[in-house]
């Protein structure tokens, strides 16, 4: 095995009662010192993930292994992890550096480390000089570095980061995502981050993993999963698509709204049944000669950068557009595209998809 890897989740499935899992055989591998998302929609097992990493909960199926070892039954206090919750869990009794001291003096440390450690662990986050505050006395943004600082200053292997940012307001937020993975960059070690915002997700992570219904849809790079959703659900919930019906004729040849266009695909059966994403800022508006597709303009708005025309082609098809350029509403368009703006997608990826044909 990749000594490299941290975390390994064999088969693991999360099940209450006799609902249906809530985690449904999921395996993967996490590497040591990168930072990880998990990204999905409310319900979807996130928190779950993180809750049976940190050991709060028991695998139904499957095993966990921390560094090699088998994990299953290893009570929460003897992993080698911390989590930061949601709303901080900060306790109100005790002041800044009373919080962060918590865990050290449990282990019953002595007087001098806890100080050294707690100070070091507040230079960290950017809040020396803050030791004697009380919690009430503190921001948003001050409480969750707090609650960061409680985590790291006892050195774990693996931060977990269940919606840190969700409470703070947007300018707030992009601030500390900066700061967090600055944070995980000086520390070197695992983070495990979990949100439902996909800008957040890309903007920070090394990997994401894309999470629906208790499986993993799919995981990358923010770039692949950006460029190259796997399916309809992640071209979807990570950002704004035109996903259209369409059927692969042949390698590098496919066809959609009605004609056939050049692309950069292979790999799939003759006449085969697909999605095709195209982004809206890989749409260029032309004249309707120049353009591969030829739609009409049926409304647009000003986004600040750019235009947002929402246009639709001859087969009713809705294409979405972010130009630079104006166009008229009403005005009859063309639309030109580069085949590698052109993303093939397999049809019968999702459980949903499944479940539908049946
Ligand atoms: N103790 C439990 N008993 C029964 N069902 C549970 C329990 N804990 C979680 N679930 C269910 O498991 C599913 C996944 O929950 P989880 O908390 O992992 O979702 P999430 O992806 O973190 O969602 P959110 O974004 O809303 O926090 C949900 O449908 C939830 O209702
Ligand atoms: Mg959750």
């Amino acid at each position: 095995m990749n000594d490299r890897v941290i975390i390994r989740f064999e088969h693991v499935t999360k099940q209450y009662d006799d609902d249906p899992p809530v985690l449904d055989d999921v395996s993967f591998e996490m590497e040591r010192g990168k930072f990880y998302t998990l990204l999905g929609p409310s319900g979807c097992g996130k928190t779950t993930i993180l809750r049976l990493i940190a050991g709060f909960i028991e695998p139904t199926k499957g095993n966990i292994y921390f560094n090699g070892k088998l994990m299953n039954g290893v009570p929460a206090n003897k992993r080698q992890v911390n989590t930061v919750f949601q709303d901080y869990a900060l306790f109100p009794h005790l002041n800044v550096f009373e919080n962060v001291a918590f865990g050290l003096r449990i282990k019953n440390l002595d007087k001098k480390t806890i100080e050294t450690k707690v100070r070091e662990a507040l230079r960290f986050v950017n809040l020396e000089g803050y030791e004697n505050r009380e919690i009430h006395e503190m921001s948003g943004g001050q409480r969750q570095r707090v609650a960061i600082a409680r985590a790291i200053v006892n050195e774990p292997e693996v931060l977990l980061l269940d919606e840190p940012l969700s409470a703070l307001d947007l300018k707030l937020r992009t601030e500390m995502q900066y700061e967090l993975r600055e944070l995980q960059r000086r520390l070197g070690i695992t983070f495990i981050f979990v949100t439902h915002d996909q800008e957040e997700a890309l903007a920070m992570s090394d990997e994401i993993f894309v999470l629906n219904k208790g499986k993993i849809e799919q995981r990358g790079t923010p770039k692949d999963i950006y460029d190259e959703p796997i399916n309809r659900f992640v071209a979807d919930f990570i950002g704004e698509s035109n996903i259209i019906p369409g059927k692969m004729l042949a390698d590098f040849s496919v066809e959609f709204a009605g004609k056939q266009f050049e692309c950069v695909d292979h790999g799939f059966e003759p006449n085969e049944p697909v999605d095709i994403v195209i982004r809206p800022e890989d749409l260029e508006i032309t004249t309707r000669e120049q353009g591969k597709l030829q739609v009409r303009v049926d409304s647009i708005l000003f986004r600040g950068v750019h235009y947002e025309l929402c246009c639709y082609d001859d087969n009713g098809n809705e294409w979405l557009v972010h130009s630079t350029k104006k166009a008229e509403v009403g005005e009859e368009i063309g639309l030109y595209f580069e085949p590698e703006a052109i993303h093939v997608m397999r049809r019968v990826e999702t459980k949903e998809n499944r479940g539908g044909e049946r």
